[in-house]
Order: structure tokens, then sequence, then C-alpha cells
């Protein structure tokens, strides 16, 4: 790869897979090297062997292609030269583009650019020649987490889904409308190291925008995996859902975050729930649960139908709405032939993509179940123009278009076209990804 950044300095760019060194079992230089400067970007503690070990294999479990941009040395006793100054990652996997459609995407991450070298175009490098080459490998759709909001949406992405923290009072009096089955377990954390991957399989297909997690969930529910310090986590505790026919279809992991919170309360570590029973009764045992009065999640759903199953809905409180995955749409005729269309109906749209890797005019053509998108000839009048950005919010129904035509974002050129796009758009129920990366 090479470089239109500063021609102060001279970067090197290096893509490469992270690996163990045969004769030492540890993380080899480069891909230790290459942490040490994601732990910079991201003000994480530097890592001890152990913890440096295990992101080395999680990284090889999530088949992460690292890129690492190493400088010439500018002044003595600067940082080694080997730890890159700036980093980027991608790897894939499979995402819910609707009605249970799994279709790869492009997932973007470890981004980070050492604060002496940033503002000096590596990101824009970086970004743009990644995109490309995920466009010519013929993904659809890239995505990303950001950790800071006005970042991305010059490189085409669009928020697509959202994440909620709640707060749930369970103190004597939390009752449900109607009681759920009692068909949940607690068990050993550890037992979710083989029963949790299936159930999250389950609970994919239900939810749009939901993708295949990477290596860290399965560590964290287990408590092998304590986020924060990188050491395991003996404080976590588990419960399963059963189905009629006795299979585990939902479960928590849970941790007791002590009385010296204000409240005593329960944090949820992850809550995954392939059906609305096994939902319903996770949180009727949550409630249940002795010495706490209020549980918290961070990563709740848009949707939660949570407030409509309890006879007093205001002790669902959502306390932070966050953006969570951002997406970038690649190819816009396979990216919406991809997913399905639950309305049938016709809307012709004009696409700008500042990159040029995709954009034009289409028409989209639904028969209610799939489309067919055709680029349009420029005689032909567009319902609605917008970027490539805003596209990506729509993608998974998860932004309204008469929002974002009243923001204008979206050129609503026919009357009424924001609202059959709106219809046209809905994959049912509002996308959901608890994951980021
Ligand atoms: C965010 C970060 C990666 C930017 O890297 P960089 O090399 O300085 O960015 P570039 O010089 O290539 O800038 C590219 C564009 O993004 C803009 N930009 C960069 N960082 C930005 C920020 N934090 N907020 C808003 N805009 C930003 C630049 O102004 C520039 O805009 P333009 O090209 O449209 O004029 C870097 O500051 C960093 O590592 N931050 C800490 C870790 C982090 O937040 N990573 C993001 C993970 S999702």
């Amino acid at each position: 790869m090479c470089t239109t950044v500063d021609d102060v300095t001279n970067y090197r760019f290096e893509t490469f897979s992270p690996a163990f060194d045969e004769a030492t079992g540890a993380p080899d230089a480069r891909t230790a090297k290459y942490f040490a400067a994601t732990s910079v970007g991201f003000h994480d503690s530097r890592s001890t062997e152990e913890s440096l070990k295990k992101r080395a294999q999680r990284a090889i479990a999530d088949g992460r292609v690292l890129t690492a941009v190493y400088a010439e040395r500018e002044f003595e006793h600067a940082i080694d030269p080997d730890v890159p100054v700036a980093t980027f990652a991608w790897f894939e996997k499979l995402v819910n583009v609707g009605g249970g459609r799994l279709v790869p995407g492009h997932l973007i991450t470890w981004v980070t650019v050492r604060p002496t070298h940033r503002r000096r175009g590596l990101l824009r490098s970086l970004m743009t020649s990644d995109l490309a080459e995920a466009k010519a490998a013929g993904y659809p759709f890239a995505a990303l987490t950001a950790t800071e909001g006005g970042i991305y949406t010059r490189f085409g992405f669009g928020v697509s889904s959202w994440s909620h923290a709640i707060e749930v009072d369970t103190s004597p009096g939390f009752k449900m409308l109607r009681e759920p089955d009692r068909r949940v377990e607690m068990c050993d954390p550890g037992v979710l190291r083989e029963l949790a991957p299936d159930i999250y399989a389950r609970f994919m297909r239900t939810s749009p925008g939901a993708m295949e997690r990477q290596q860290t969930y399965i560590e964290r529910a287990t408590g092998a995996l304590d986020t924060e310090t990188g050491e395991a986590d003996r404080g976590i505790r588990a419960a399963l859902h059963f189905d009629a026919a006795g299979e585990p279809d939902g479960y928590v992991s849970y941790k007791f975050a002590g009385q010296s919170k204000t409240l005593p309360t329960i944090d949820l570590i992850d809550f995954v729930a392939a059906t609305d029973d096994a939902y319903a009764s996770l949180w009727s045992f949550l409630a249940a649960i002795d010495l706490s009065t209020r549980v918290t999640f961070k990563e709740s759903s848009e949707d939660s139908p949570l407030p409509w199953l309890l006879t007093d809905s205001r002790r669902v409180k959502t306390v932070g709405t966050e953006d969570n995955i951002w997406l970038r749409i690649l190819d816009v005729k396979s990216a919406l032939e991809a997913r399905p269309w639950f309305v049938p109906g016709e809307l012709v749209i004009d696409i700008d993509d500042p990159l040029e890797l995709t954009g034009g005019r289409f028409r989209i053509t639904s028969d209610g179940e799939n489309a067919s998108v055709e680029a349009a000839s420029t005689s032909t009048p567009a319902d609605l123009g917008m970027g490539i950005a805003e596209l990506g919010s729509l993608y998974f129904g998860g932004a309204d278009p008469v929002i974002l035509a009243r923001a204008g974002r979206i050129d609503e050129n026919v009357p009424g076209s924001a609202v059959r796009a709106s219809a046209m758009f809905s994959l049912g129920r509002l996308p959901y990804a608890p994951n980021g990366f």
C-alpha cells in the first residue's frame, strides 16, 4: 500500500495476520507491537503476557486482518519504531440483512493513530484504500462501531442501529401482566461456552442488523474475560431458559455490582433470547433475585418489549442511547437486492457517493418479498435523493426517511415518497446488534 499522507514523514504500511512465535509460544513481535499501539489509541492499560496471548488468540479466532503503519523515529527516546503509529483491522462476519438472510459483511475495527501523527491523513489513507479493497472483494457493505460520532459520515458510513442502556426497578411490586413460564435454571457460566453460540445463532436470525459476534463475547459471558482488566472474572453468574421441548433458547450472564452503588444492583453482562418466551422468563428470573432491587443492561434493544410486559412500565428507564452499527454500502444494487422487501412498491433513488465506490440513480421494484434494483436513466425523475451514508442508515429499516427528509439529509423530490420509502424499507422489527467491535 502506498501513502498520500504528509510528505515530511516516511510511512511504511504492512498488512498481516496475527500470529504466534512457535519457539516462545507467545504472540510474535509484530503482533505484540501492533497491540501495544492499539492500547495507546484506546487508552487501555499495557497488556500482561497472559492478556496479550488471549488477545492474539481471539484475533486469530475472528480471522482479523491487521494493517500497521510504521514511521521513522523522528527524535531520540521515542517509542520503538517497530510499534506502529497507526493501526487498522478488518474481519468478516455474517450479518442478518432482514428476514434471517445472512450476508457476509466487512467489519472494520482497531482504527488508531498515535497523537503525534494525527491529522496528517493516515486514517483517510487507511480507510479509503480498505473500502476500495472490500468493494473489489465483493462485499456489499462495510460496518464499524465508532468511539466518536463525528468521524465516519465523511467516509459514507451512516448510523444504522442503536443501543439502549436501561435500568429496571426490580424492587417488590415488580410484576408481569402475564406470568411467564418458569423454565429457567441457573448454570455454571462455563456451560455457555458450549450452548451460547447456538442460542446466539438462533437469536441472530430474528433480529435485523444482528451479526456474528467476535470471540470476546463468549469469553465475557463465561467469565473467562473481564474486558476492563483483561483477566478472568469470578463474579459472573448465569442462567438458561429452555423451550417446551427442553432445548435452551436463551441465556443471561450477570454480575452483582455490590452494595456500594446507591441501590443493590445486578449488571447484565450478556442477555440473548431467541424467543419472546425466553426473553420474558429471563427478565422474570432476574427480577426475582434477592438482595438486589435494580438490574442494569447497557446493550438493550430499541424496541424491547420489556415495558409492555410489566404492570408498571415506568419501572424500565432508558438512561442512555448510543449509535451502534455504522453501515457503509459499497454496492447499492447487491446490498439492496440481498435484503428482503416486505412491502410491494417502486421507488427511484439518487445516491451520491463522495468516494465514488458506488452510487447513481436506481429503480427499486419490490414484489413484497424481494426487490430488483436496476440503474435508472437520468431522464427518470428520482423520488428521493440522498448520500450513501443516509442509505446506510435506512438499510436495516432503523432510520425513518421521513425524519431524514425533515433534517435535510434526504431530498424528497416527489411528495409522499418518503412515507412510501419508510414502509418499503421497514424490516418488521427494528434493527438490533448486541455487539461492538
Ligand atoms: C480518530 C483517528 C483515528 C483519526 O485519525 P487521523 O489520522 O488523525 O485522521 P485523518 O488525518 O486521516 O483525518 C481524516 C478526516 O477525519 C477528520 N477527523 C479525524 N479525527 C476526527 C475526530 N476525532 N472527530 C472529527 N473529525 C475527525 C479529519 O478532520 C479529516 O477530515 P477531512 O479529511 O474531511 O478534512 C485518531 O484521532 C485516533 O486514533 N483517535 C483515537 C482512537 C479512536 O477514536 N479511534 C476511532 C475508533 S472507531
